[in-house]
Parts: C-alpha cells; structure tokens; sequence
C-alpha cells in the first residue's frame, strides 16, 4: 500500500477534499489521509508515498520533518530544499533569464538592522544607497513588497518618493523588493500543477475579496495559450509541482507578478466551486501519478531546470 500525506494549517475544505477524491477514485494500492507526525527520528522513512504540504511555510518543524522524509524517499509536494532556498526577488531574476515577463523591480536592504549587527556589519553596504537612480529606473507608481511572504502582508502601493520613504520606514527589518506598477488592463491567477496541467483563473484583486474570483475578463485564445506557456515554463525552471501565477496583462504583455506560491489558496470559499473542483481533482491525480512512481529510499522529489541544467554543467566541466 502507498500513502498519499497531506499536511496542512488551518485550510478546511481542500485537504479533506483531496483525501475524499483520492480515495474516491479507488486506485489499487494508493490511499490518501492526513498526515499523522509522532516522533521525528534523524534518517527514518515516513510511511508516506507522497505528502502535499500545505503549511511548512508557517511551521519550521514541519520543514524540517519533511526533508527529513524526502531523503528516505517520500515525495514532497513541492520541494522543501528548494522551497527554503528560493524567494520573490531571485525568482524574477530566473523570470528574467527565461524569458518571461516581470515588471522592473530592485532589492532593498532592510530600514532596520537585523538584530545583532550595527553599522560596523555594513562596510559593504554603500550609503547613502543611489535611491536617485532606484527611483528613475521603477518609476511611479510603484509597488513595495517583502522579498519573501505573502497574504498581502506589507504591500505598498506608491506614487511618488515622499510616499517611498513614510512606508519604507514602516518596514522594519524586513527586506524589501521596489517594482514597477504595472497598470492592468486585466489580471489572471493561474494554478499550475505537475509541470504540465494550468487553470487560468480571471481574476480582479481591486475587487472586494470575495469577489476577486467573479471577475470577468475580455481575453484571447491566443493570450490563454501564451499565459499557460508562462506558468510551464516558470513552474518547470523553478521546479515547483503545485504553484500559482498571477499575470498583469498591459498592452498585450503578460507581466508575472506573484508566482512564488508554493501552497496557493485554495480554499472553495475564495477560489470558487468550479475552480476548487479543477484544483481537487488535478492535484489529486497528480499525487496518484507520483505514488505510483515513488522509488522508496531514494529522491523522488522534483528539481527545476535551473538546478537541473546547473548541475549538468557541473558534471561536463
Ligand atoms: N508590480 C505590480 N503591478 C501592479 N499590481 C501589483 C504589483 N505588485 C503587486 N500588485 C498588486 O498587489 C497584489 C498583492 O501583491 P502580491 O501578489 O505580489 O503579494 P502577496 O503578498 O504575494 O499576495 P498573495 O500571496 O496573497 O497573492 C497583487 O495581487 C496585485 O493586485
Ligand atoms: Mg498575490
């Protein structure tokens, strides 16, 4: 018998859903339940074929169990090594490198020290920073956000430097990216799932929350299939087997703005009935495709082609 694991916060509708479909399906071998955690002892398989972590963001208990579980073999969805490594800010870069759209964006330095340090862990830092030539390359509007999070959490919209500086001097100790406002004529949220499977959701964030989902978008069959080629291409070179991507459509380009999602929304009451069914039932073939090809003691998680082709490299030099 393979177990399909999922792990998860205070979700209510998706795991149970994705348990209740997996099972439903009656596949031979393959039964899936939530997570059950007891002692965690250092190189000891789980008893999970696959687990879908929903939460470890939150939970650094829960990183560590599961990559503790992936080197015994358990496929984590998605990658907790990798998970752990990246952030938004990288993430463009790699946008930038293959190709795909991303508004113009800058990593700043935290207002604040981190703790510990003073000003004589800074030699390296130049200061004051070109904050002339930050501004003339972003422009106004601007979008200020963390290098890593999500939920909406310190997102600022800017019009002009007097606004930069009250809200950047809110920020703490977080580090902070600076970006281009991209003004929509259109925005799109996308599930992405195994590399391969994409729902491009329509999608209005000016709306009020609950009606974020209802929106209704004028938009091409050809501007659907240049989006899905999008999700592929970032999902497969980050290497993330659950994802969302969001796109602001500006004259006819498709600019990637949110797409480090590693446990999306998705929840029924935010995403909708036909989207939640789309989400249930994709990701629970998807754990059934990966179960089925789970080699115990061994890595079956998934790596994206940055690595990959890094790793390539290495090996020819
Ligand atoms: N560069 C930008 N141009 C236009 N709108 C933007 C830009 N950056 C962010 N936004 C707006 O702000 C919203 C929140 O930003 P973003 O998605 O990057 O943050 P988040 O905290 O990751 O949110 P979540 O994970 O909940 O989707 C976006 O849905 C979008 O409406
Ligand atoms: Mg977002």
């Amino acid at each position: 018998m393979k177990k399909i694991g999922i792990l998860f916060g205070q979700e209510r509708s998706f795991p149970q859903a994705f348990i209740e479909r997996v099972n439903s399906k009656n596949v031979k071998g393959i039964q899936a339940e939530a997570v059950t955690i007891d002692k965690v002892m250092q190189g000891a398989p789980t008893e999970y074929a696959v687990i879908i972590d929903r939460i470890s963001q939150d939970v650094p208990f829960y990183r560590a169990y599961l990559k503790n579980a992936a080197i015994s073999g358990t496929a984590v969805i998605n990658n907790p090594f990798w998970w752990s490594a990246d952030e938004k800010f990288f993430n463009n870069a790699l946008a930038v490198k293959v190709g795909v759209p991303v508004p113009k964006t800058v990593l700043l330095p935290s207002k604040q020290m981190p703790d510990d340090t003073t000003g004589d862990s800074f030699s390296n830092l130049a200061y004051p920073l070109d904050w002339e030539g930050i501004f003339e390359h972003i422009g106004f509007p601007a979008f200020m956000k963390p290098y890593a999070g999500g939920g909406w959490k310190n997102v600022y919209k800017l019009e002009n430097r007097e606004d930069f500086f009250q809200a950047y001097n809110e920020t703490g100790q977080l580090v902070m990216m600076l970006q281009e406002a991209i003004d929509f004529d259109s925005y799109f949220r996308c599930y992405g799932i195994g590399g391969k499977h994409v729902k491009i959701m329509h999608y209005e964030p000016r709306n009020p929350h609950h009606l974020r989902y209802a929106a209704k978008h004028d938009v091409s069959d050809a501007k659907l299939k240049e989006m899905e080629d999008l999700v592929l291409k970032i999902c497969n070179s980050l290497g993330y087997d659950f994802n969302t991507v969001e796109f602001a459509i500006r004259d006819g380009v498709p600019y990637a703005i949110d797409f480090c999602n590693p446990a999306p929304d998705a929840e029924r009451t935010s995403v909708g009935q036909e989207n939640f069914d789309w989400v249930v039932e994709t990701a629970a073939n998807f754990a059934i495709e990966k179960a089925k090809a789970q080699k115990p003691g061994r890595d079956n998680l998934t790596w994206g082609t940055f690595i990959q082709s890094a790793v390539k490299k290495k090996k020819l030099a």
